[in-house]
């Protein structure tokens, strides 16, 4: 038998999560909008509105649940990789919250995690198989050999692909985060309308910062032009940027399957939520017979739902860990 309790405060949502023996039963998702206005997360912010969250939403993901705090058999949490201050909320929080009721510790690795998201629903992928786990932070390939065994093969050297949906989304004036506002502009307009340079980079590594300034460039020199031209044309614009996104990040996960000879494929994290990508990766199965694993909505941006699952298969290894646990801002797998 195993009750989890799981605490996701890395960036600007608060989560609490509810694993009964493999299911999720609560995945209570707190999203912070003061950001908005800023045009990105301000940390401390994120940090005060986590200390203002967390108690409600433990509360109603028990009650969501329909279980009582003493029933639960251990207290998962996110370690890192993330903003030290959200991150010391969850921890401190989760720490308080075990002590308290004599419960064992999980400490969960939140870019883990968003591969993990893949074993709460069927169908799941078998290992060993390949996740593009594509976030507001991160970009990497991941060799999945095993629940906890993975392996980076390629990621970013500079941006993330989440910041170049961002970054392109503030230059086109649209509020933060900007990478759903593309996505929705995106399907009114023609991908091909424009184009941009695909960076040159070796291997299995990306990089989006010389992209992001092409695109910078390319606006201001229409502009000079023409000064309603991100008006008249934002829907071409946000196609065509989300086209040449999808396939830099779909270029580099085809030249993996071939190296690595695997044709189960998987993609996480907040980008995974972007329409464009899901629909190239579907389109996989049929080009390149590819098993795809593509999240449900709910589990592709920040959940605790998949530090649940982290923690359910880390109680299952009896991976636990002592109260002298401390955040990491930066984490490794
Ligand atoms: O995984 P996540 O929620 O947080 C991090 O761990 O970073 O990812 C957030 C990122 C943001 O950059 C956001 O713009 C992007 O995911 N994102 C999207 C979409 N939904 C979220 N990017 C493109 N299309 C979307 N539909
Ligand atoms: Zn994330």
């Amino acid at each position: 038998m195993s009750v989890i309790l799981a605490i996701e405060s890395s960036c600007d949502e608060t989560s609490v999560a509810i694993c009964n023996n493999g299911k999720i039963t609560a995945n209570v998702i707190a999203n912070q909008t003061i950001h908005e206005k800023y045009g990105g997360v301000i940390p401390e912010l994120a940090s005060r509105v986590h200390q203002q969250n967390i108690v409600p939403a433990v509360q109603q993901a028990l009650a969501i649940a329909k279980v009582n705090k003493n029933e639960l058999n251990a207290v998962a949490f996110t370690r890192g990789p993330g903003l030290l201050g959200a991150l010391l909320v969850g921890v401190s929080f989760a720490k308080s919250f075990a002590l308290a009721l004599d419960l064992p510790l999980i400490a969960v690795n939140h870019m883990q995690a968003h591969i993990l998201a893949h074993f709460i629903d069927e169908p799941k992928p078998k290992f060993p198989f390949l996740c593009l786990t594509v976030s507001g932070g991160h970009t990497q390939i991941v060799l999945v050999k095993d629940y906890f065994d993975m392996e980076i093969i390629g990621e970013t050297l500079d941006d993330a692909a989440g910041e170049a949906f961002d970054k392109t989304a503030k230059i086109l004036n649209l509020p933060y985060p900007g990478g759903p506002l593309i996505d929705k502009y995106a399907k009114e307009g023609d991908p091909l309308a424009f184009k941009f340079p695909v960076p040159q980079i070796q291997g299995l590594n990306y990089s989006f910062s010389g992209f992001k300034t092409s695109i910078l460039y390319f606006i201001r020199d229409k502009q000079k032009e023409n000064n309603l031209f991100v008006e008249q044309s934002l829907a071409d614009i946000c196609a065509s940027v989300q086209h040449s996104i999808v396939n830099i990040l779909l270029n580099k996960l085809k030249k993996a399957a071939k190296q690595y000879n695997i044709n189960e494929i998987a993609i996480a994290g907040g980008v995974s939520a972007n329409s464009g990508l899901r629909n190239a990766l579907l389109a996989m199965k049929e080009s390149a017979g590819w098993n795809v694993y593509i999240p449900a909505f709910e589990y592709c941006t920040d959940n605790a739902a998949m530090i649940a699952i982290a923690g359910y298969h880390k109680f299952l290894a009896e991976d636990f860990v002592g109260q002298d646990i401390s955040p990491m801002a930066r984490m490794n797998f």
